[in-house]
């Protein structure tokens, strides 16, 4: 065991949560195209399967959980993002450590360390190491690097599926030096210093919006996925990893970050990668490289100079069965972040507002049931039974969502529907609720993201 490391991971003892998106899990038997672990290496890129972390074709699933449940951990992870965002960078240690809600969010978060649940981000495989070993992955838009759990685990591994990577048993392996520019670069994508090991080795430090956290050595291997390899990928091979990440191995950062896995494959397959975020009852895919530019309608890629790694847009409009909710179009003048890992999304409030009335009014004969959890829009019934309004949300330079009924209401029990946004405390998000079953693109080398319908189910 190494000191830095234990100090580092007593710096990140923070909290923890979940972001889960619901849909009723289907009994729908996984067809054999949505098995896991198939990747294909083509013209177009590279096409992984994703699945959602609830999905019973998911490699990893997880167990049930309260709907109340997956709301507090969607909420943690949305405060952390705020603390990012909102605080300087450079004092961001101390910042965590200073925050008290957060203190207090982990004393009552009902879950403990290594307990099966996931940070409920979507799930892939990887190949990894000489000869090449298999890894269960979570992906995350709001993750700036790669990493997964490595033996020996020096101090802690949470139970993952299939074996923990052996650095040993790679032939390509190798650590990062701290005098290597890799070493630097992290030091630019966390704004805060890595560290070094006794014997010179890069320690770097992955903190989560929900309070899970690897640390370990900045290390170099090959990356590969079916028929094509990546040699000198720079990875985490975490030596503490704790936190809810489920059965998974490890995590695919997917931001705008010198060392994310989008920007070290750019060289080969280019600045872009497209998804679509899968129900429970499906599988969706993460595509890296080149795609189909007519397919898709575009929004500007903005940046936000507190933190250049997000990927953020802007609305233009919202429409309800086809009228504009009433609000000014300077409260659509905001960055919202698109997110990945965020579930439900935070709307600013006046906006959220204007939406919930419109929903309300364009159901005037479904009977009102109570607020849940922090959703005070509800009804009574099952989004599969109600008459869900259709919801159109329209980016600057007419990027248009419009909405299926699963990703405006969302079934928090039995017989209770609720309109599945929230108000935005500081930061507004596009969260994944709202993403699901649509393809969308990310093309940093062009600055704007694009939306197609209907891509997976
Ligand atoms: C590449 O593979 C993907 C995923 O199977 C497929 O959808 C796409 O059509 C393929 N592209 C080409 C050019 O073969
Ligand atoms: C930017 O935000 C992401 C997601 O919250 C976080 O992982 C990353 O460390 C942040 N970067 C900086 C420089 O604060
Ligand atoms: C990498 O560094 C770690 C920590 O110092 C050490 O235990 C391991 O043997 C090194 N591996 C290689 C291949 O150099
Ligand atoms: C690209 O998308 C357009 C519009 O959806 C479609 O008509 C076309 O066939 C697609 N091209 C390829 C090569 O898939
Ligand atoms: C939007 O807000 C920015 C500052 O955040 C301002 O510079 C710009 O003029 C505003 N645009 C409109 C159309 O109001
Ligand atoms: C909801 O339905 C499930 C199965 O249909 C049942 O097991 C459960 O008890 C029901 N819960 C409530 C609160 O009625
Ligand atoms: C960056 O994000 C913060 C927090 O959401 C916000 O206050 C600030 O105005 C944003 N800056 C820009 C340039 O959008």
């Amino acid at each position: 065991m190494e000191k830095q490391l234990v100090l580092l991971s007593l710096a990140f003892s923070i909290l923890f949560s979940t972001v889960v998106s619901v849909r009723g899990i289907s009994s729908r038997v996984c067809s054999s195209e949505n098995q896991d672990g198939k990747y294909q290496f083509n013209s177009s890129g590279i096409h992984l399967t994703l699945h959602h972390p609830l999905s019973p074709c998911s490699p990893v699933p997880l167990p049930h959980l309260p709907v109340s449940t997956r709301l507090t951990h969607d909420d943690s992870r949305v405060a952390f993002m705020e603390a990012h965002l909102s605080k300087n960078p450079s004092s961001r240690l101390a910042s965590l450590d200073r925050s008290s809600d957060m203190v207090d969010q982990l004393v009552s978060t009902p879950l403990t360390i290594g307990d099966s649940v996931g940070i409920g981000n979507y799930i892939t495989k990887i190949g990894l190491g000489t000869p090449a070993t298999s890894h269960i992955m979570v992906v995350d838009t709001g993750s700036w690097l790669t990493w997964l759990q490595c033996s020996p685990c020096a101090i802690s591994c949470h139970s993952q599926e299939g074996r923990v990577f052996n650095p040993k048993a790679s032939n390509t392996y190798q650590n990062i030096s701290c005098s290597a520019s890799e070493c630097s670069a992290l030091e630019s994508a966390t704004r805060h210093p890595s560290s070094c090991s006794t014997n010179n080795v890069c320690v770097y430090q992955a903190s989560y919006g929900d309070g899970s956290f690897s640390i370990g050595y900045l290390s170099r291997d090959t990356l590969s996925f079916a028929g094509s390899s990546f040699p000198n990928f720079i990875y985490g091979c975490g030596q503490d990893n704790e936190g809810l990440f489920g059965q998974a191995a490890g995590m695919i950062g997917l931001a705008r970050s010198k060392l994310s896995l989008l920007y070290q494959l750019a060289p080969t397959l280019g600045y872009s990668f497209s998804y679509c975020l899968p129900s429970t009852s499906s599988a969706g895919y993460l595509s890296i490289g080149p795609y189909n530019k007519s397919q898709y309608s575009y929004t500007p890629m903005l940046s936000n100079s507190s933190n250049d790694s997000l990927y953020l847009l802007k609305f233009s409009r919202i429409l309800v069965n086809g009228k504009l909710i009433h609000v000014s179009s300077k409260a659509y003048n905001t960055s919202i972040v698109i997110d990945s890992g965020t579930m439900i999304s935070r709307l600013p409030s006046d906006i959220y507002s204007a939406l919930s009335k419109a929903v309300v009014a364009a159901m005037p004969k479904t009977p009102r049931a109570p607020a849940y959890a922090n959703f005070d829009t509800c009804f009574k019934g099952n989004v599969a039974k109600l008459r869900v309004p259709a919801v159109s949300l329209r980016f600057q330079g007419g990027a248009t969502m419009s909405l299926p009924a699963y990703n405006v209401l969302m079934d928090v029990d039995n017989s209770t529907a609720c309109l599945a946004f929230k108000p935005a405390k500081s930061v507004a998000i596009l969260g994944n609720m709202q993403q699901q079953s649509f393809s969308i693109v990310y093309d940093v080398g062009a600055s704007k993201i694009g939306f197609a319908p209907a891509a997976c189910q």
